[in-house]
């Protein structure tokens, strides 16, 4: 057999169980190594095939990974490419496919759909997580952070001044949200509490009692001339693909501060880093690149630019959770039960 088990204390392993006890579990793929406590509930409950070195697979090499596994279900990650032609070299047998994300832009839905293969993502329980780190983004950028860290792990630092690494102040600035879903409201709360003004654009209107005192703008180009600071939270799409560009980029305040927590394709990013080195954006803040993990070349000299490896979810207890979520999802596929978070 070819799922490897991990031991967990207190779980009896599958050589310790009926064999027709195993043999009537389904068998799951993990793409890649969860945390401990998504893999002990992974192997509880499923003939579950780890991936303990962590290796990032093609979709094609996870599609015959699944067949060699004899897999029903496969959690994938954000990094897993599953384009049409990897989802066409699943094998039949593979009936849900859960991802342990909120975003699916790595995902060909329509071939899923078209294939009748359930699609599952994580919303919700990762909005938090996320929000911190877009505001984390914003005072890093604002502030100068990345500037002063590097300062002093060079040696370089010779003492205050009081003109030293001067950023920008929060409080009182117009931040302008583009998307405000869960995580675009859950950041409004938090920049709040540091004294910005709300401005945000959304296909819809929110209710009073969400919007709360925000700004509305049916237009997003319109808003962009309020935007101090342009906080970035919808879908990589094909329609949203290099959103953010040179021409966008020009109606924002000169010295505006750009954050993006959502997907890296949603700017161009030559852009970006003309408009960061000209000092036409004052500052970014970026969790989420364009072919992750090789960014464009041009950001890491930019003093300006702060810049994370896409942590935005990336808290035990949100990844126990985003874990706990697509096991619930594949639990209810095999269960003959709608899933519950089914995006295609
Ligand atoms: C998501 O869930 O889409 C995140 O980007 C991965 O943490």
């Amino acid at each position: 057999m070819s799922y490897q088990w991990k031991g967990t204390a207190g779980m009896t392993s599958p050589a310790e169980m009926p064999l027709d006890t195993v043999a009537a579990r389904p068998v799951l793929l993990l793409t890649r190594r969860l945390p401990d406590a998504v893999e002990a509930r992974a192997s509880r409950d499923y003939r579950a095939v780890l991936n303990p070195d962590d290796r990032a697979f093609s979709g094609t090499e996870i599609a015959a990974r699944a067949a060699e596994a004899g897999a029903e279900a496969v959690l994938c990650c954000a990094g897993d490419r599953l384009d049409d032609a990897a989802i066409a070299a699943l094998p039949d047998r593979v009936r849900v496919l859960a991802t342990f994300s909120v975003g699916t832009d790595h995902i060909d839905l329509e071939a899923a759909r078209a294939r009748g293969l359930t699609v599952t993502n994580t919303p919700d329980v990762l909005t938090d997580a996320t929000a911190d780190i877009a505001l984390l983004l914003l005072l890093g950028a604002a502030r100068r952070a990345s500037e002063g860290e590097r300062l002093i792990r060079a040696g370089a630092w010779t003492g205050w001044t009081p003109t030293q690494l001067m950023g920008t102040h929060v409080g009182g600035k117009r931040l302008g949200i583009v998307g405000m879903g869960r995580i675009g409201q859950a950041v409004a709360a938090r920049a709040r509490a540091f004294g910005m003004a709300i401005h945000y654009s959304n296909r819809r209107r929110l209710a009073p009692d969400l919007e709360l005192g925000a700004t509305y703008h049916a237009d997003p180009e319109a808003m962009l001339p309020v935007c101090d600071v342009l906080s970035l939270h919808f879908p990589a799409t094909a329609e949203t693909r290099h959103w953010l560009n040179a021409e966008r980029i020009g109606r924002l305040p000169p010295g505006a501060i750009l954050i993006n927590t959502a997907r890296g394709s949603v700017v161009d990013d030559a852009a970006v880093i003309d408009a960061l080195k000209a000092g036409r954006l004052a500052a970014a803040g970026l969790d989420v690149f364009e072919n992750e993990p090789n960014l464009h070349p041009g950001y890491r000299d930019l003093p300006n630019a702060f810049l994370l490896p896409h942590l935005g979810s990336a808290t035990v207890e949100t990844r126990n959770a985003m874990g706990f979520k697509a096991l619930d999802n594949i639990d209810a596929v095999m269960a003959g039960r709608p899933a519950p978070d089914r995006v295609g």
